[in-house]
C-alpha cells in the first residue's frame, strides 16, 4: 500500500464550516422507468433512437435502473458520508405532455427520494431542468418557441409546492450553453437540431424560462429556499497575443460564457456578443423586458467545471482543426464558428478532455472578480476513465482519486482567494448514460454493472468518504491505496 499525500494546502485549509459535500446526477442518465408511472417521452428518449446518434446505440430506458433502487443508493449515499446530493427532476414524470395536468406519481417519487435524503442527513439540491425536456414541447418548436419558457415557470411552481417544504436547494435549468448551442446548434445533443438561429433562439427562451421560474417559485412559501442556476462556464485563452487570436478568445468566451453570466448577473447581454451574434442571426425574439426578467435575483451560482479553451482565430473551422471529441460539421453556433482550439500538452480523461484543476481556481477568481459577489457551487466535476472490475472485484480507479484531489485542491485555493464557495459536487454518484457517449464513458463514484445493476464502490467512494469525515482534510493512512493496480502513476 502506499500513502497518497496531500499537496501543500496553504493557510486556507480547512473549508469553510458547513461546506456541502455531494455527488450529482441527473434524472434522464440514471432513472430508466421511461414509460412507468405516466412518465412521457423527452427528447432524448426519441433522439436516443435516431440511427448512430448515440455511441452503441444505447438509450436512457434502463440506465442505472435508479427509479426502482432508489433507497438503495441513498443507502450507498449515506455510507460514503454526503451532506448533499444533487439530483434533477424530469419535466416529462411530473407534467408529461410539459404542460396541462400534473402526474402525482411522478412528484410523489421525488417526494420519496427528498424524505429518503432528509432522513439520511443528506440535504436534497435540486435541478429542475437537466435536458429531458417533454417531447410534446419539442413538437411546437422545444425552446426556439418561446411559450415554453412560460411552461417552464409553471412546471417549476407545482414541483416547488410540492417539494418546496423539504427540498432546501433548487436550481432551474443545467448549462444553458449546451442546452441551446450543442442541442440546437450543433445537433450534437437532443433534439439535434443544427441551426445557429435556432441555438441564439433557445438560449434566450432558456434563459427567460430561468427568469420566469425564479419569480414565480420567489412568489410562494416557504421563503427561505436558495435559489440558483447551474452554469458551465470555462476559461478561454489565446493561443497567441495576436490581435486573431485575441478576437477568437473574447467571441468564444462572450458565447459560452459572458452571454449567460452578462444576462443573469448583470442584467444584460453584452454589447460584443449580441454583435457578433447578429452577424448571422436576426435578434428579434429579444423583446423588451426581458432582460430583467432573466436578471431576477438569485441566492447562488452553480458552475461546472471539466476543461479550459485555449483557442485561435480561423477563417472557417474544418473537422481536422479540431480535437477528436470536437469534431462536429457544421459548428453551428455563431460566434465560435471561426475558432478552433488549440489541443495543449496535458494529460487527458477517456472523453479526451484535458485535465486542468487550475483552470477551476482561476475560473472561479474571475467570477469573483467580474461579478458582484454571489456564492457559488460546484455543482459538477470530475472524469470518465476506463474503470474495469480488477481480479479482486475492486476497482482502483487512481486516476480519478488523482483528478479528483487536484479539484478539490483547486476549490481550497480559490477560497483561500476570497471565493464564497459553499461546496463541491462529484460528477457523479454512479455510472450512467453520458448523453451521447452512451455508457461508454464511466464517471462514477460507484461503479454499476449494467447486467446485472449491481452497484460497486470504486477506490474513489472511499478516498471521498475519507475526505468529507475531515472536510476536505488530507486523506488519513488508512485512506491509502494499493499500487499493485497498473495503472499509471496518478501524482506525476
Ligand atoms: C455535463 C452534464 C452532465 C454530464 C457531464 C459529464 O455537461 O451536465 O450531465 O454529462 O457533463
Amino acid at each position: 500500500m502506499r500513502a497518497l499525500s496531500y499537496p501543500e494546502t496553504g493557510e486556507a485549509w480547512p473549508f469553510p464550516k458547513g461546506f456541502l459535500w455531494g455527488a450529482a446526477t441527473s434524472a434522464y442518465q440514471i432513472e430508466g422507468a421511461v414509460a412507468e408511472e405516466g412518465r412521457r417521452p423527452s427528447i432524448w428518449d426519441v433522439y436516443s433512437r435516431l440511427p448512430g446518434r448515440i455511441r452503441g446505440g444505447d438509450t436512457g430506458d434502463v440506465a442505472a435502473d435508479h427509479f426502482h433502487r432508489m433507497a438503495e443508493d441513498v443507502a450507498m449515499m449515506r455510507d460514503l458520508g454526503l451532506t448533499a446530493y444533487r439530483f434533477s427532476v424530469a419535466w416529462p414524470r411530473v407534467r408529461p405532455d410539459g404542460f396541462g395536468p400534473t402526474n402525482r406519481a411522478g412528484l410523489d417519487f421525488y417526494k420519496r427520494l427528498a424524505d429518503a435524503l432528509l432522513d439520511a442527513g443528506i440535504a436534497p439540491f435540486l435541478t429542475l431542468y437537466h435536458w429531458d425536456l417533454p417531447q410534446a414541447l419539442q413538437d411546437i418548436g422545444g425552446w426556439t418557441n418561446r411559450d415554453v419558457a412560460h411552461c417552464f415557470a409553471e412546471y417549476a411552481e407545482e414541483v416547488f409546492r410540492a417539494l418546496g417544504d423539504r427540498v432546501p436547494y433548487w436550481t432551474t435549468i443545467n448549462e444553458p450553453w449546451c442546452v441551446a448551442f450543442v442541442g440546437y446548434g450543433e445537433g450534437r445533443h437532443a433534439p439535434g437540431v443544427r441551426d445557429p438561429e435556432a441555438a441564439v433562439r433557445a438560449a434566450h427562451h432558456v434563459l427567460l424560462a430561468h427568469g420566469q421560474a425564479v419569480q414565480a417559485m420567489r412568489a410562494l412559501e416557504p421563503r427561505d429556499r436558495t435559489l440558483g442556476i447551474v452554469l458551465n462556464p470555462a476559461p478561454v485563452s489565446a493561443a497567441s497575443d495576436s490581435e486573431e487570436d485575441r478576437d477568437a478568445a473574447r467571441r468564444l468566451d462572450g458565447a459560452l460564457n459572458r452571454f449567460f453570466l452578462g444576462a443573469i448577473l448583470n442584467g444584460a447581454y453584452p454589447e460584443d456578443v449580441l454583435h457578433d451574434f447578429a452577424e448571422s442571426v436576426d435578434l428579434g425574439h429579444i423583446r423588451e423586458g426581458d432582460e430583467a426578467i432573466i436578471a431576477a435575483p438569485i441566492d447562488v451560482l452553480g458552475i461546472n467545471y471539466y476543461r479550459r479553451f485555449v483557442v485561435r482565430a480561423a477563417d472557417r473551422v474544418s473537422n481536422d482543426e479540431r480535437p477528436d471529441r470536437e469534431r462536429h460539421e457544421p459548428v453551428g453556433w455563431p460566434g465560435g464558428d471561426r475558432v478552433a482550439f488549440v489541443e495543449q500538452d496535458r494529460p487527458r480523461t477517456d472523453l479526451g478532455w484535458e485535465v486542468d484543476p487550475d483552470g477551476l481556481t482561476e475560473l472561479l477568481l474571475d467570477l469573483h472578480r467580474a461579478y458582484r459577489p454571489i456564492p457559488i457551487y460546484v455543482t459538477e466535476n470530475g472524469a470518465a476513465y476506463d474503470d474495469r472490475i480488477g481480479p479482486d472485484g475492486a476497482i482502483h480507479d487512481l486516476d480519478r482519486i488523482a483528478y479528483l484531489q487536484r479539484h478539490v485542491l483547486a476549490c481550497l485555493r480559490a477560497i483561500a482567494g476570497g471565493v464564497d464557495l459553499r461546496g463541491y459536487f462529484v460528477w457523479s454518484l454512479l455510472d450512467n448514460f453520458e448523453w451521447s457517449e452512451g455508457y461508454a464513458s464511466r464517471f462514477g463514484l460507484i461503479y454499476v454493472d449494467y447486467e446485472s445493476q449491481q452497484r460497486v464502490p470504486k477506490d474513489s467512494a472511499g478516498w471521498y468518504r475519507t475526505v468529507i469525515a475531515a472536510n476536505g482534510a488530507p486523506p488519513a493512512a488508512d485512506a491509502a491505496v494499493p499500487a499493485e493496480s497498473g495503472r499509471a502513476d496518478p501524482w506525476r
